[in-house]
């Protein structure tokens, strides 16, 4: 399976995707940051990438859909990628998912780790979602948790949930390339069989 991915900052998630892909290659990494770190790491690795300039959102998405068509990857992965993107975008690139820093629905948007400690949570997360037009609000694929130390600050409670992150991501990405996990008109599939619960990755 042909994976693209975009991204705007770190890259921590795509170099977990590159170190393991299995059943899977990353075939294009696309930043709307030209000082992305993740654009090195695709350059270290040797993989195609393309930065696109979103100064003008509408000529940016255009650039990217024609990219999309051209790539004609068979997912296309939302790695830190910070834009909303447009039904158009989203209808070029076919499969699409993100990853998030929390238990979604609870904290779409940013800043998800202070609000946990605000509120006390017992339990951190990420999920990977199916993107749509809204922020971080499509189908819910899978979710990771961690249990919250209240005595952390928000920059550790980070650091604690990105190795989940890459584990909840790359082992998504895996189950999809395997077709063990798919989803067709707003339904989740898990083995061929129908499912009403998000995928909790620390059970399997
Ligand atoms: C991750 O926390 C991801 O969940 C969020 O942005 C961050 C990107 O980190 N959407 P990295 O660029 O993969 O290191």
């Amino acid at each position: 399976m042909q994976v693209a991915v975009l991204i705007s900052g770190r890259g921590s998630n795509l170099e977990a995707l590159i170190k393991h892909q299995d059943n899977y290659q990353i075939c294009h990494v696309i930043s709307n940051n030209p000082k992305a770190k993740g654009l090195e790491v695709a350059q270290i690795n040797g993989i195609t990438n393309t930065f696109i300039d979103w100064s003008d959102k509408q000529r940016a998405e255009l650039e990217l859909q024609k990219l999309l068509h051209e790539i004609k990857a068979d997912l296309v992965v939302l790695a830190g990628f910070m834009r909303i993107l447009s039904n158009e975008t989203i209808d070029a690139a076919g499969q699409i998912i993100n990853i998030h820093p929390s238990l979604l629905p609870k904290y779409p948007g940013l800043h998800t780790h202070e609000k946990v400690l605000f509120n006390k949570d017992q339990w951190h997360g990420a999920t990977v979602h199916v993107v749509n037009d809204q922020l971080d609000s499509g189908l819910i694929l899978a979710q990771i948790r961690l249990a919250v130390e209240l005595s952390l600050d928000a920059d550790a409670l980070a650091q604690q949930l990105i190795s989940k992150e890459h584990k909840l991501l790359t082992t998504v990405v895996g189950l999809i390339a395997k077709k063990h996990l798919y989803w067709q008109d707003g339904d989740l599939f898990m083995y061929d069989k129908k499912t009403n619960k998000p995928l909790l990755i620390d059970d399997v």
